[in-house]
């Protein structure tokens, strides 16, 4: 499974490239408000940082706003990808940047029936948002396994990116159930990688060496 780190803080991604794990990066409005920067600055700044995809959100309504901002996006750098939320004009959108050869990846998904759409419409990959689903006692995970289950019967090229990670256990179920891609917060990623007993295992041996005759 690729992981993408879900943020707009380029300290945030410089630590998280160092680690040599991350394929891409996720951004969307509010993430990039919390910088306090201009947009086209950070977006700029990530998409040196990485080699993979960076999503960056339009903000229109209609498809032919959002067509005119992919396009100014698409300019910023190769690697960005036109965020484009699951509305009706969103799939207008999206087939319209198909026909460009332009990656979408459609966000704020919420349906399985939505998900269906977006893979028709030519959708590079699409968000289904996990967290905001758990949050009002659905379970996100049963959506990513029944779009995984869709997109496998019909052989659709759209991955899976599952989105509005909250924990570790999001990210592992993703994988168990085979998703394309998790991108996760820089905590959660710390997250991931720690545990009490490798900490203190650590600490044991280290005590224990300087018990060993020199
Ligand atoms: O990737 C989407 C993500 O940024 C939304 O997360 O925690 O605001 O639901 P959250």
């Amino acid at each position: 499974m690729k992981i993408f780190i879900d943020t707009a803080n380029v300290r945030e991604i410089q630590e998280a490239v160092a680690l040599g794990i991350i394929d891409g990066v996720t951004t969307n409005p509010s993430l990039i408000a919390k910088e306090k920067r201009p947009c086209g600055e950070v977006l700029k700044e990530i998409c040196a940082m990485v080699a993979g995809p960076v999503s960056a959100e339009v903000i229109g309504l209609d498809a032919e706003s959002m067509v005119k901002e992919a396009q100014e996006l698409s300019i910023i750098a190769e690697n960005i990808v036109i965020k484009i939320p699951l509305i009706k004009e969103g799939i207008r959108a999206v087939r319209m940047l198909s026909q460009k050869n332009i990656r979408t990846n459609v966000t704020l998904c919420f349906s399985v029936s939505q998900a269906l759409l977006a893979a028709k419409a030519g959708a590079t990959f699409i968000s289904p948002f996990i967290g905001r689903l758990d949050d009002i006692s659905q379970t996100g995970m049963d959506l990513v396994r029944d779009i995984k289950t869709i997109y496998g019967n019909y052989s659709f090229k759209t991955e899976i990116i599952v989105a509005s990670v909250r924990n570790p256990l999001h990210v592992v179920n993703a994988a168990l159930l085979g998703a394309d891609i998790a991108t996760v917060p820089f905590a959660v990623i710390e997250q991931l990688l720690t545990h009490p007993l490798t900490d203190s295992g650590v600490q044991r041996f280290l005590d224990d060496y300087k018990k060993i005759p020199k």
